[in-house]
């Protein structure tokens, strides 16, 4: 095992540009023991700043500086009716001074509420496309001909697919996991897993790439699961550990080995399918609310947890452990129609 700091590993992500909207490391809250006797840990993600927060700000630092280097002049993209990703896309293109348009699956509504509110009062035009939330190949044609549109028009656009799960992307969370291990570092704690919630797998890969990063510079690595909340993740679909190669392999890292059996998805805690409230889900926002005062969404948050408190209960883990959420965010869902459970 190595004593260095981990933070020695951030300079292999200094050829690629970077721009950095979150001030600081997210904390990492000490939670309460579970009931099998491990520690929880909740790293907060929700706490990313930008636009109310949440993962896809990560993603966005490394997606608007690769658009910037490109000259784009707008960005497009692409998401579900309360996509938090477009929310937050449409906040960074307000501070980047580029235009923003968002292709969202549904009609338009009479009243716009939650992630819609707050995108449209970012100023970024919203298209809806029609298309139901997890019919991901009609949103991404949407996209492409939103995006030719705009060609055509001159403004450079800058189109970024679903979840912004691309190779540039993904570097967010290989950061993350590495700004992560340095606080894991300080607090003297060796953590089993690392627990978040997976949809379009952009997370999930970079945080595969990051400890891949950290297991090649021999320091020892917890397991990262992605709970599945969506059936793309659930079929296979991405491939979760090409998309961390393909990261690594951006930042000249490509001899870093990723296994198939790095990436861990557990898609039993979808229920129906996506963004279909589940009863574990439900309990999982009540325990988070009452517990730590965290605010999970139905959508994604939620669902993550429910897995991650199902598989504790499980026998997964047991005194002595250490196991961290990854609080990737999703409030302003909470705002719009049925968005949290009442009681
Ligand atoms: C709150 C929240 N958590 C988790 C995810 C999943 O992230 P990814 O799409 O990178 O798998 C999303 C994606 O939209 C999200 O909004």
């Amino acid at each position: 095992m190595v004593h260095e700091s981990p933070l020695s590993l951030l300079t292999c992500f200094d050829a690629v540009p970077r721009h950095a909207f979150i001030p600081a490391p997210t904390p990492l809250e000490r939670g309460p023991l579970l009931e099998c006797g491990a520690r929880l840990w909740v790293k907060r993600d929700d706490l990313t700043g930008l636009g109310a927060g949440g993962n896809k700000v990560r993603k966005l630092e490394f997606l608007c500086a690769d658009a910037i280097a490109h000259g784009a002049r707008s960005l497009v993209t692409v998401g579900a009716a309360q996509s938090n990703h477009c929310r937050m896309t449409a906040a960074a293109g307000s501070v980047l001074g580029l235009e923003v348009h968002l292709v969202l699956s549904g009609d338009r509504p009479a009243r716009v509420e939650g992630n819609q509110l707050l995108s449209q009062l970012f100023g970024a035009q919203l298209h809806f496309s029609g298309s139901g939330d997890h019919e991901w190949g009609a949103l991404e044609l949407s996209r492409e001909a939103v995006t030719e549109q705009l060609s055509a028009q001159g403004l450079a656009p800058y189109s970024i697919p679903i979840g912004g799960s691309t190779d540039v992307g993904a570097l967010g969370y290989a950061r993350a996991m590495i700004e992560l291990a340095e606080q894991c570092q300080s607090l003297g704690i060796h953590p089993r897993a690392v627990v978040h919630t997976t949809s379009s797998g952009g997370t999930h890969a970079g945080l595969v790439a990051g400890r891949a990063l950290l297991r090649h510079a021999g320091y020892a690595v917890p397991d990262v699961i992605g709970i599945g909340v969506a059936k793309g993740v659930n079929l296979g679909r991405p491939n979760v550990a090409q998309l961390a190669r393909a990261a690594l392999s951006h930042i000249d890292m490509g001899h870093v080995a990723v296994h198939d059996d790095d990436v861990i998805v557990d898609p039993s805690w979808i229920g129906e399918d996506y963004a279909i409230p589940t009863t574990a889900g439900d309990d999982a926002i009540r325990w988070a609310a009452r517990t730590g005062g965290w605010v999970l969404d139905r959508v994604y948050s939620g669902k993550g947890l429910s897995g991650l408190l199902g598989r504790a209960a499980g026998g997964e883990w047991a005194t002595g452990d250490d196991v961290i959420f990854i609080h990737t965010g999703g409030l302003p869902s909470v705002f719009a129609a049925d968005g949290a459970p009442l009681g």
